[in-house]
């Protein structure tokens, strides 16, 4: 089987209506908080990708059934710390930096060692900023550089923290919030504003965590050991996988599209808002509330008139999986786009950051770089007729879809090497791009 696909046309008109893969991090989060849950839960609508079926293969490596019936998961769960597991467990967290942080919270009470170990791309991520928090707990935590394989022993007695959590990664909070709920007495953390799946969440299941809200920052306070019951969640559609449609929608020619039930968070839109300054008319209608998250349906056009954008560095956090889709608008902008403290760009699957700019170059685009800032200079009239080939790029997904719709919008012929990288985010990304017309092999 080869595991690369070529494209040689542009996508031609469409006007659609599709439905994008479940969220991937609220689907981990949804499996994680069940194996904690006393009882059944059921998961709707679960996100079946990669580094989901990781989560599912984790919780049952530490003792937590789960079966699927029809569309929904069930997951029998023992209660907080009712993992049960052997000596020497490994847990492979395949390609997900949100499993492997998130599981090290819940394994502060561990009996036994646990080994943590990735693929080549998460074996090259830093885990110093989770480590750093769970040591406080008083978890005994082992690794060389803070890389993988990591060894996490829990502890008897935890102690509950107070911690300045000032990345922006809801990683590092939510990893710190699932230590939380084992350890007795209140921890906790000032938080700069990051995805709140985790808050939501645990809100939705009425358990004690206050969040106040001041500037950029969350002060999120978490009461340890109140147990709460199964229960059962419906997974939304994921804002990440819509933003390559809402891209390449923009970006042909008389084309419009509806996304279905996409989840709208305000932590996670940052992309609506940044393509929204640059002109693009993104609408979302049918909005509502449903398991404390926000849905809508997002309507978009093609935008032949895009401006350039001056991003404001607070929008980051929320737009931080699509900088590289935003990047290719910016290449097709009239003006110079201005993109400012991007260095957490570099910690995601891939560099993100430097193979962002290398792809702009690639396609024609000049990039001033200052650090972590970039200036993207736009050619509206950008059009290819080259061949390309994208290969090495440590199998990030979102290269690869960046890629695809660079190929369906601006022409030239196309190899994109590592198709299977779309397994860990969007494993129906090609077949929907098929149905709206686009000719892949
Ligand atoms: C995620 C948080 C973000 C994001 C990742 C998913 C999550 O990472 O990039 O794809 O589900 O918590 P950071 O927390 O490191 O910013």
């Amino acid at each position: 089987m080869t595991n690369h696909v070529i494209i040689k046309d542009k996508i031609k008109n469409f006007n659609k209506i599709i439905k994008v893969s479940s969220d991937k991090s609220i689907s981990i989060r949804s499996i994680l908080l069940a194996s904690q849950a006393i009882g059944t839960s059921n998961i709707s609508n679960l996100l079946e990708s990669e580094d989901v079926i990781n989560t599912l293969k984790t919780i049952k490596k530490l003792g937590i059934n789960y079966r699927k019936i029809k569309n929904s998961y069930k997951i029998y769960g023992f209660g907080l710390n009712g993992f049960n597991f052997k000596r020497k467990t490994i847990i492979n967290a395949g390609n997900s930096g949100t499993l492997a942080r998130l599981i090290l919270g819940l394994l502060v009470k561990s009996r036994f060692r646990v080994k943590l170990t990735g693929d080549k791309s998460l074996s090259k991520r830093d885990f110093s900023r989770v480590i750093k928090p769970l040591r406080l707990f008083g978890v005994n935590i082992k690794s060389k550089n803070n890389l993988m394989p990591i060894e996490i022993l829990g502890t008897d007695f935890l102690r509950p923290i107070s911690f300045f959590e000032n990345i922006g990664s809801a990683q590092v909070k939510s990893c710190i919030i699932f230590a939380a709920l084992n350890t007795p007495g209140n921890s906790i953390i000032k938080a700069k504003r990051s995805r709140n799946h985790t808050e939501l969440m645990l809100n939705f299941l009425k358990y004690p965590i206050k969040v106040s809200e001041n500037n950029n920052f969350d002060k999120i306070s978490i009461q340890g050991l109140k147990q709460f019951k199964g229960f059962n969640y419906d997974v939304p559609g994921d804002i990440s996988s819509a933003s390559f449609f809402i891209v390449l929608t923009l970006l042909s020619k008389k084309s419009s599209l509806i996304i279905k039930n996409v989840n709208i968070n305000p932590s996670r839109i940052g992309i609506i808002t940044i393509l929204n300054k640059m002109g693009a008319n993104i609408k979302l209608k049918k909005k509502k509330l449903y398991n404390g998250e926000d849905i809508a349906d997002i309507y978009v056009k093609s935008n032949s008139n895009l401006n350039a954008v001056n991003c404001p560095a607070k929008l980051n956090s929320s737009a931080i999986d699509e900088f590289l889709i935003i990047f290719l608008a910016a290449a097709k902008a009239k003006g110079i786009s201005r993109f400012k403290d991007l260095s957490e760009m570099n910690k995601k699957e891939s560099r993100r950051l430097d193979l962002g700019i290398k792809f702009l170059k690639l396609i024609g685009i000049k990039v001033d770089r200052f650090k972590d800032n970039i200036n993207i200079h736009g050619k509206p009239n950008l059009i290819l007729s080259e061949n390309f080939e994208i290969k090495n790029f440590l199998k990030d997904h979102r290269i690869f879809f960046l890629s695809c719709i660079a190929a369906l919008t601006l022409g030239g012929k196309w190899k994109i090497n590592d198709k299977d990288s779309i397994n860990s985010s969007f494993p129906h990304f090609l077949k929907i791009l098929k149905t709206i017309g686009a000719e892949i092999n």
